[in-house]
């Protein structure tokens, strides 16, 4: 039986993703022995800045900077071989050996044909599109759900791989054509020609069972950190249905994507911007676009890390972040790019909707219902200092002390650290 005092902390986006998970991450990975990325594959998109460089990262974990931890990319993940070794290649060029990552051999893997499929679905959708990365993420959980997907593990036996991807390809050719009248089809011997013969050299040591590894290093005290990728709200069933992402990016999720037990995670840190954005399409309650959204979109460089899209601006909602917590059981926040924020005159939280004349506190199943919700706000005094150099919460000018401690408060959780800037020094610890 698993103690309950493991070193373990999971960091997990409270929003829509891009919460700045990455530099928090980066932060905790300095200390840390494991790195687990347990769900999504590349479409999270990962910035992280130190010495005075920057590096972008979509299904590597980020620890892979610190080459004394083992980063690992566990069976909950989808992982697109491509962009695999192009991460691993555009790593080494930069100095950094893969040689601490370990790749589940349970992960599924992401074809060609499902980013095809995922293009034409969305195409199909006409005017209600998701908005997906066009990764091919949602196809391929689909054929991990059908129990038709192919795992890491099946290269290591390339006559059942070729067996397996045969059935797939048929398939998915005649939907592509039949359905979808695309003229794009694809070829088994192609695919796994260019995966045995070019990119499978690449990874194959890094393949193993990471759960008995992950077990292994629990149970020995070691410190993990597990790397959540996308946000709460984009959780297939906590999250805004459909306008979701197809896994499950919340902190309970950590068991079955790793194969580690619920006791495992200890701290369970919440990633929050100071305001909020969301890409993609989907309801968003404190949306607003004028020139206060447009300066925090080029001072917080609002633009995805991935798609490069212009993300959507909304004011700090309480609502979501609250209910964030209880579905993730959150025991500290870290609250992201505060300094964006610097110059705004006053600042409004929203603290409960208006359904149907009746204030509500939390995130209704129903998206047509969550459309409907209007927003309540408190509005904040708001600062001007440059804040970008402060090291401590003190130092902070007094209105930035009160718009955190009024979300802590809001929330019912402590903020364990802020952010000031893009740099590791700009991390701020709360005592
Ligand atoms: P998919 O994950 O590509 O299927 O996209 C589904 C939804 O999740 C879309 O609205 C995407 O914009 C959103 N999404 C997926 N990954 C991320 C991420 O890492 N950050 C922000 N949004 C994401």
């Amino acid at each position: 039986m698993l103690e309950t005092k493991y070193q373990t902390t999971a960091v997990i986006g409270s929003q829509w993703g891009d919460e700045g998970k990455g530099k928090i991450t980066d932060y905790f990975a300095q200390n840390a022995d494991v790195i687990v990325r347990w769900s999504g594959g590349d479409n999270a998109g990962h910035t992280i800045v130190f010495d005075n460089k920057k590096f972008k990262l979509s299904i590597i974990p980020s620890g892979i900077f610190n080459q004394k931890v083992t980063c690992v990319i566990a069976n909950g993940c989808v992982v697109n071989l491509e962009k695999l070794v192009s991460e691993i290649n555009y790593l080494k060029e930069n100095g950094y050996s893969c040689e601490n990552l370990k790749i589940s051999d349970r992960a599924h893997i992401i074809f060609p044909y499902h980013s095809a499929l995922d293009e034409c679905q969305e195409l199909a959708r006409k005017e209600q599109a998701i908005g997906t990365t066009k990764k091919g993420i949602g196809p391929c959980y689909a054929d991990k759900m059908n129990r038709v997907g192919i795992r890491i593990g099946d290269l290591l036996d390339k006559e059942e791989f070729v067996k397996k991807l045969t059935f797939n390809v048929e398939h998915k050719n005649k939907i592509l054509k039949l359905v979808y009248n695309c003229q794009e089809t694809f070829d088994v011997t192609k695919i796994t020609d260019r995966i045995f013969n070019e990119l499978l050299p690449q990874f194959q040591n890094y393949i193993t069972d990471t759960r008995v590894l992950l077990d292994e290093k629990v149970k020995a005290n070691q410190i993990v950190l597990f790397e959540g990728a996308q946000g709460s709200l984009l959780d297939l069933d906590h999250g805004t249905y459909p306008f979701v992402t197809s896994s499950h990016p919340i902190a309970s999720s950590i068991a079955t994507g790793t194969g580690l037990c619920l006791k495992a995670v200890t701290n369970i840190i919440g990633i929050t911007k100071a305001y909020n954005t969301r890409v993609g399409e989907g309801v968003f309650p404190t949306e607003f676009e004028d020139e206060i959204a447009r300066t925090i979109r080029e001072v917080g460089n609002e633009y995805g890390t991935v798609s490069k899209r212009p993300r959507r601006i909304g004011w700090f909602d309480a609502v979501i972040l609250k209910y964030s917590a209880e579905i993730n059981g959150f025991t500290g926040l870290a609250i992201m790019l505060l300094d964006v924020l610097s110059g705004i005159k006053e600042l409004k939280i929203c603290t409960s909707y208006l359904l149907n004349n009746q204030e509500i506190k939390y995130v209704p199943s129903q998206i047509k219902n969550f459309a409907q919700c209007q927003p309540q706000f408190i509005t904040m005094p708001g600062w001007t200092e440059d804040i970008t150099k402060v090291t401590s919460f003190d130092q902070l000018p007094i209105n930035a002390q009160n718009y955190l401690k009024k979300i802590s408060e809001l929330v019912g959780v402590p903020i364990t650290m802020f952010s000031v800037g893009p740099n590791r020094t700009q991390t701020i610890l709360v005592q």
